[in-house]
């Protein structure tokens, strides 16, 4: 089995990430994590991948300033130069230009703690509290250049309890996204994540 070589990109603690490179260890799994690559000189993340014996580098955003071009000019680099096959978002808080996100047209992924189409962007577990929705949730879904918009590759979701809190809802959505990830990343490197519907809410065949 040749195992696709992925890269995953973070900003902070990187608890997806820790869950990718745990399902990364096992030996039938499809995908090998050859490169994490953070934003931000200080991800917690960094370490956490570093003790898990994986090259590490930073690109960080601060140095270019507003030329958004030119810092993913740099990220496309640090992916080419390890020969990075597939690309997993897991907590990089960073818009990508629709340039780098169309080279890497089904090729990258993206965790979101919300039942897509709903609750797009930030702040996801206040906002469906606020709006009382029953159940609550995380998708994985290909990155295109509109925000959480792209075909949904796996999704799951639990009933929100009466007393449930921002944080008590974080904790459990976690939970989903640290299983439904790894499977989304197989399937991928597999060449099975046929979308089912896009995030933004229209019928679609396969990606
Ligand atoms: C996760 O909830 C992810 O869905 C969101 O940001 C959070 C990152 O957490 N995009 P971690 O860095 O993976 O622990």
């Amino acid at each position: 089995m040749t195992r696709k070589r992925v890269a995953i990109l973070i900003s902070g603690r990187g608890s997806n990430m820790t869950a990718l490179i745990e399902a990364a260890r096992a030996a039938d799994y499809p995908a090998e994590i050859a490169l994490v690559v953070s934003n931000r000189p200080d991800a917690p993340g960094l370490a956490r991948a570093r003790e898990a014996g994986i090259a590490t580098s930073v690109v960080d955003h601060t140095t270019y300033g507003e030329d958004r071009e030119a810092f993913d000019r740099a990220l496309d680099a640090e992916l080419a130069a390890h020969r990075i096959e597939l690309v997993c978002l897991a907590g990089f808080m960073r818009r990508l230009t629709p340039s780098f996100v169309t080279r890497w047209s089904g090729r990258m992924l993206n965790i979101h703690p919300a039942l897509l189409p709903e609750f797009k962007g930030l702040h996801t577990h206040r906002r469906a509290l606020e709006a009382g929705v029953k159940r609550h949730g995380a998708t994985v879904h290909f990155v295109v250049p509109e925000i959480d918009a792209g075909p949904i590759v796996a999704q799951d979701s639990i009933a929100i309890r009466e007393d449930d809190t921002e944080e008590s809802l974080a904790e459990r959505v976690l939970e989903i996204e640290h299983r439904i990830y790894p499977d989304a990343l197989r399937a991928l490197a597999e060449g099975r994540a046929g979308a089912r519907r896009t995030a933004g809410g229209s019928a679609t065949g396969a990606n």
